[in-house]
């Protein structure tokens, strides 16, 4: 039996379900995964994830189809992910197949919080790896736990589909060489101070630059960009300090082999945005989210798409990609693993 939540008004909260998934490295290797209705968690108060944030994590979701089944999209991309997040952390990486499982049997036993088809809402999946040994010099812990728990979830952003407004931001979120090509707890925890001095200021994310030369247009605090030329093509920063989407990734591949349409992946100046027709945030909270504006110290930047709705090519790669998850429209082979 479903669970009585008002799906259809529901934000991008933590809902606490019933089971979550845990495994421990311990002695050299990991243990076989359980699932666990404790969601607390008691560790050393000298833990490398308390002391020096040894932690990485995903996200993904699980949606309930068309005709009734519930699928994950593409959960191999966010396991190999991970598994590049552990490499760069020093923590023991998971493998492919333990992520896969865990996955699965999150989904499975919280089937009743999967919500409905057409409601809107999805589960959000978060996975997450940490170091829970003690440590007091700088090195990585020798104990990790793998936990994975879900969360029925709404639109990111307020309002869904309508237009946000966003600014450029002086903070850095990521250096050359740096983790922002990884899915590390500690590249949203410097995040924290500019995303709130935005929201204080009315914009609902940040535009990052790249640190090195703050010329080329980055990422958001939590997504891709996508921008569309007013002849057409889709355009995609390129930049090794930026997290590789799996959203963005898929939008690339829907907008050639979908739509036909030409794109580029490839470094984006901020000197051009104010010559695209279309502007739009991607990822798996965010899904596809337009942007209307972009305050660039004062200069505003109006995307010709305006305040109101979604451009018209944004709305076709959406429409696609939300089609594709939601077994509306034939995926790629591989892009859908089927649950229930
Ligand atoms: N960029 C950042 C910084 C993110 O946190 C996310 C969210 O996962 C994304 C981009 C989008 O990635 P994906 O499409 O794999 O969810
Ligand atoms: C996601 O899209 O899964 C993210 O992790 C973004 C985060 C800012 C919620």
């Amino acid at each position: 039996m479903k669970k009585n939540i008002d799906w259809e008004n529901i934000g991008f909260g933590y809902y606490k379900t019933d089971y979550r998934y845990v495994a421990d490295y311990k002695n050299g290797s990991w243990s076989e995964g359980k699932l666990t209705t404790d969601e607390n968690i008691v560790i050393s108060e000298c833990a490398g994830v308390l002391q020096y944030a040894q932690t990485c994590f995903e996200g993904l979701k699980a949606y309930t189809t068309q005709d009734g089944s519930i699928v994950t999209f593409r959960p191999d991309l966010n396991a190999q992910r991970l598994i590049d997040s552990c490499e760069r952390l020093c923590i023991p990486p998971i493998t492919e197949e333990m992520f896969l499982e865990a996955v699965d049997s999150v989904v499975k036993s919280n089937a009743d919080y999967v919500p409905p088809y057409g409601s809107g809402a999805t589960l959000y999946i978060r996975p997450y790896i940490y170091g829970s040994s003690p440590v007091l010099g700088v090195h990585p812990a020798e104990e990790f736990q793998f936990r994975m728990f879900c969360s029925p979830v709404g639109p990111y952003f307020k309002g869904g589909a309508k237009p946000i407004v966003i600014r450029v931001t002086d903070y850095d979120r990521a250096a050359p060489h740096g983790t922002g090509h990884i899915k590390a707890g500690l590249n949203y925890a410097m995040s924290l101070y500019a995303i709130q001095e935005a929201h204080d200021l009315g914009y609902s994310e940040n535009m990052y630059l790249d640190a090195a030369t703050r010329t080329k247009v980055e990422e958001t605090g939590g997504a891709n960009f996508i921008f569309v030329t007013k002849d057409g093509k889709v355009v995609t920063p390129k930049s090794g300090s930026i997290l590789p989407s799996i959203t963005r990734r898929s939008l690339v591949y829907v907008a050639k082999n979908y739509l036909g349409l030409e794109v580029e992946e490839r470094e984006v100046l901020l000197e051009e945005v104010k010559d695209f027709a279309e502007c739009g945030l991607c990822g798996t909270a965010a899904v596809i989210s337009p942007v209307g504006k972009i305050d660039d110290h004062g200069k505003e930047i109006c995307l010709p798409s305006g305040m109101e709705e979604m451009g018209p090519i944004t709305k076709k790669l959406y429409d696609t990609l939300t089609g594709i998850q939601m077994g509306r429209i034939e995926a790629p082979e591989g892009w859908i693993r089927k649950i229930v």
